[in-house]
């Protein structure tokens, strides 16, 4: 439930980390905003329209590796296995690791209450007998499992590469954090899209149709619905950028001509040719992604790509953690 937060006389219905992020973002230099906002309903429906884009590779080449990889995959991690998931499910990826891997649970944790309810509701559906245990939680921070599951081996899955959507300093934090909740002993599988070629990756971010702009511009017309913002969307366009040096594509929103606005009251002017970044998306090689898993306390112990080796699957295990030199 939120909270009126009530500021210079004003009301706000918003949710106040919104709130927050947003007007510190704007007010900072570079000016950054958070990624997570971009998924509100039309943003959430926006990037479902991005995985089926033609130059939108990853999601496709993931589904099509865990298809190929399901045999090995479940031979390595074996039956009986609690399978937590971070974040809500997708209706693509879940089904396929629960169907070749014969779990105990299925253990969904998502911020989102309503949206990992209703995604658990659909996946119990098609898998009668399977006991579906939602956890809501911000599983950037250790969540405590259900009792239920105490007893059961755990397996990780944290598909998209939605680790490259955080700093690698973060990164670390959240491996850690999930290596806290499953405990050791623990196998994750988890998806890492891998550096390729910037006239490959530059297009799957800023594609033809136009939907990743949308996606990208639809974080305006949230502000100025949710936080009374004037922004002038016409005033903005879409950019994407291959940043080498931090081996990632980066979004941002680039003011076409000066611009003068309000959010919530406060004014801000961005000046023709500033950003406000939106979007890291880190890409890794086969060796940074290895050394990020153990940065968090995993050990590699399998990893799938597709014939391109333009993205992976790596299977990890959360093993007694080995200081010797
Ligand atoms: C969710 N995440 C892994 C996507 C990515 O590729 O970084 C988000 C995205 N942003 C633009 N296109 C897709």
């Amino acid at each position: 439930m939120l909270k009126p937060e009530i500021e210079d006389g004003q009301v706000s219905l918003a949710d106040p980390a919104f709130r927050a992020d947003v007007l510190t973002g704007l007010a900072a230099r570079p000016r950054a905003i958070p990624a997570r906002w971009f998924y509100d309903r039309r943003g959430s429906e926006l990037f479902e329209a991005i995985t089926e884009l033609p130059e939108y590779y990853p999601t496709r080449t993931e589904v099509a590796l865990l298809d190929s990889a399901c045999g090995e995959i479940a031979e390595q991690v074996g039956p009986g296995r609690a399978v937590i998931e971070f974040g809500s499910g997708s209706s693509t990826k879940t089904p396929r690791l629960l169907g070749c891997t014969d779990p105990a649970a299925y253990v969904p944790i998502d911020i989102s209450g309503d949206f990992l309810r209703a995604s658990a509701a659909e996946l119990a559906r098609g898998f009668p007998g399977l006991p579906v245990l939602p956890v809501e939680a911000n599983f950037m921070h250790p969540v405590p499992l259900p009792a239920a599951v105490a007893d059961m081996p755990k397996l990780g899955f944290f598909p998209g590469s939605t680790i490259g959507n955080m700093t690698p300093f973060a990164a670390t934090d959240l491996l850690r954090a999930m290596r806290t909740s499953l405990g050791e002993g623990a196998m994750l599988l988890i998806g890492i899209d891998r550096v390729k070629d910037p006239a490959v990756l530059v297009p799957a971010y800023d594609d033809a149709a136009g939907v990743t702009g949308a996606f990208n511009l639809n974080l305006i017309e949230r502000i100025n619905r949710e936080l009374s913002g004037t922004i002038p969307v016409d005033a903005f366009a879409h950019k994407a950028v291959w940043n080498d040096a931090a081996s990632r594509i980066e979004m941002h929103l680039e003011a076409q001509r000066d611009a003068t606005f309000t959010v919530e009251g406060r004014p801000f002017a961005l000046a023709a040719g500033e950003t406000i970044h939106t979007e890291n998306s880190h890409k890794y090689g086969e060796r940074g992604a290895r050394v990020l898993l153990r940065s968090g306390g995993w050990t590699p112990v399998a990893e799938w790509t597709d014939p391109k080796g333009w993205f992976s699957l790596i299977l990890a295990e959360a093993k007694p953690v080995d200081l010797a030199p």
